[in-house]
């Protein structure tokens, strides 16, 4: 179960002061997937980030499977970023110098895999994405999608009891951007996995349990229809 509780968090920049996350809280269950939408700059990727434990929020908790992610101590607080939590960047982030086999697995060398494990959770999981063949390429000689794909697997990789995905079909063309879905909807599925989607993508909130809104940092608790 995930809890995330009244979560506030401001920057100070050049532009001054900005709330980009207000009070917003909501709960997903395993096997659950959640859509966050809302427009560029309602506060997405800050929420996931902080979900994730990349930022750090002002206020407010995180409660995650019981762990109260930023009350734990810090070496826990890691081991449960490297084991329990897989990202799906907004921007992709594959290692550009690294093949697709190594991203892959690169999250189970980081949770200390035996390299047998490593070696078969690849290969499954090139199977699952329906690119057997490509684990000796470099990320260059993927197409969008496929690198999407690929980043999905990477995500998915260490089987987190979490996945967040940034606009995971931002900049896919509409049977490309299914595919992606279909993907992450079925690890969330098979894995029991909770997954949080940030989308712009009304086939995005349709494939998804529940869509949470954002507006200027706060939930939007206004119908769909009147928005
Ligand atoms: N590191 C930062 N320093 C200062 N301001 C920031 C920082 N990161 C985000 N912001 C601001 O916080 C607000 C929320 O940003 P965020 O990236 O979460 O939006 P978003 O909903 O993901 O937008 P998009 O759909 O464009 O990706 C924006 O106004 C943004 O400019
Ligand atoms: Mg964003």
């Amino acid at each position: 179960m995930l809890d995330v509780i009244h979560i506030t968090k401001s920057y100070r920049s050049g532009r001054g002061h900005l709330k980009a996350l207000d009070q917003v809280s909501f709960t997903a269950a395993p096997g659950q997937a959640v859509a966050v939408a809302g427009r560029s700059g309602s506060g997405k990727t800050t929420l996931l980030h902080c979900i994730a434990g990349l930022e750090v929020p002002d206020e407010g908790r995180i409660v995650c499977h019981g762990k109260d992610i930023f009350q734990l101590p810090e070496k826990e607080r890691q081991q449960w970023l490297r084991t329990g939590v897989g990202i799906v960047f907004q921007s992709g982030n594959l290692l550009s110098y690294l093949t697709v086999s190594d991203n892959i697995a690169f999250p189970l060398q980081l949770g200390g895999w035996p390299r047998g494990d490593i070696v078969r959770r690849v290969d499954e999981l090139l199977q699952r994405i329906a690119l057997p063949h490509a684990g000796g390429a470099l990320p260059h000689e993927l197409s969008g999608g496929e690198l999407q794909r690929v980043a999905v697997a990477r995500a998915m990789a260490h089987r987190p009891r979490m996945v967040l995905a940034d606009e995971p079909t931002a900049s896919l063309d509409t049977a490309t951007a299914a595919e992606v879905v279909k993907l992450l909807m079925g690890v969330c599925r098979q894995e029991n996995t909770i997954l949080l989607m940030s989308t712009h993508d009304q086939a995005v909130m349709a494939a998804a349990d529940r869509t949470v809104s954002l507006m200027d940092g706060r939930i939007d608790n206004t119908p769909p229809g009147n928005r």
